[in-house]
């Protein structure tokens, strides 16, 4: 990419030299994963698959935080931990259209690449991977990767094509990442254990790892869409986590029929007018325990929390 490209497209970014960018075609040596490294920004498929395939070949594990961009800290945790477990993380930025099943959603997520680049190179990562659109999805592209089962109720229910968005795009981020550990967060379980089927049925070389989710101080689970609260609303938001605190704790008295549990959870959000439920789900897990999902509407925007209750 021409250093022309990338000294406009950081114009505005006023907290993190320019100097500390290197724009790319091959490789840069220094991994030491510091703070003040410097952060590779790389926006062909075919520079980041060979970018990755030599670090593979020096002997270094890699760690991809695919995202979606407008980093906050929930983002930033995931490519912390990628940190501390891998010897080189590249962060994916790209708003993928594949998963948006309302267009007005993709005209309004935020953008902000300079941001985000300075966001990950804080945290560690070495690379940001930041594919144009077309790179990702071509016009011509006439295939999906569609996750059945684990990916069909809830969210899969609610946003029709949603999850196949998501697997289509995930797919070919494997497919050029090659060999890694991939970090996903459980503020989005469903979409870890549609990773994990993804990963197991298609035989992807990757380990999927699961983040815990980092909320606010009044429970709110971090997300770029909480922007788009009005204070009245922001203020009603963490209904949804005190209502599946409440689930949990009645899942602590003993109480094994997922309905009762699914009913504290509906009676504690129904306290709040303007909170809309879509779906409330008290699942089992693996091991005994419980996950307890919820999704509503505040105003005109729609949340998701889910929880880990262990017996
Ligand atoms: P995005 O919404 O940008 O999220 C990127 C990753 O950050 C996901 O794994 C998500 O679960 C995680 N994350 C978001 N908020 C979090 C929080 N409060 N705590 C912990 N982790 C959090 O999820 C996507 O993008 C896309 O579907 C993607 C996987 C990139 C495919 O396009």
């Amino acid at each position: 990419m021409p250093r022309a490209e990338v000294d406009s497209q950081f114009a505005t970014c006023t907290d993190w030299p320019l100097d500390s960018v290197i724009a790319t075609n091959g490789t840069s040596s220094s991994r030491a994963g510091t703070p003040e490294a410097p952060l590779e920004l790389i926006e062909t498929v075919e520079t980041f698959r060979r970018a990755l395939a030599t670090e593979r070949a020096s002997g270094r594990l890699v760690g991809l935080v695919p995202t979606m961009g407008a980093l906050h800290a929930g983002h930033v945790s995931l490519i912390e931990r990628a940190v501390r477990e891998c010897d080189v993380v590249a962060v994916t930025v790209f708003v993928n259209p594949l998963q948006f099943d309302v267009a007005d959603d993709l005209d309004r997520y935020p953008r902000d690449l300079s941001a985000d680049c300075a966001r990950a190179r804080r945290a560690g990562a070495q690379m940001v991977f930041a594919p144009k659109r077309s790179e990702m999805v071509p016009q011509d592209m006439a295939t999906t990767v569609s996750v059945g089962g684990v990916g069909e109720g809830m969210e899969g229910a609610a946003r029709p094509g949603h999850f196949d968005g998501v697997a289509t795009i995930v797919t070919k981020l494997f497919a050029v990442a090659g060999p890694c550990r991939a970090y996903f967060g459980e503020k989005d379980y469903q979409q870890v254990l549609v990773m994990r089927r993804l990963v197991a049925d298609l035989g992807f070389p990757v380990d999927i790892v699961a983040c815990p989710t980092v909320r606010a101080d009044d429970g709110l689970a971090l997300s770029s869409r909480n922007g788009r609260l009005c204070p009245a609303e922001r203020a009603t938001a963490p209904v949804l986590h005190r209502a599946l605190v409440a689930g949990a704790a009645v899942v602590g008295t003993g109480e094994t029929d997922p309905a009762a549990v699914e009913a504290a959870i509906t009676e504690v959000m129904a306290q709040e007018p303007l909170a809309r439920i879509d779906y409330v789900r008290a699942g089992s897990e693996d091991g005994g325990g419980w996950r307890l999902y919820v999704a509503a509407c505040i105003g005109d925007v729609r949340l998701i929390d889910n929880l880990a209750v262990t017996p």
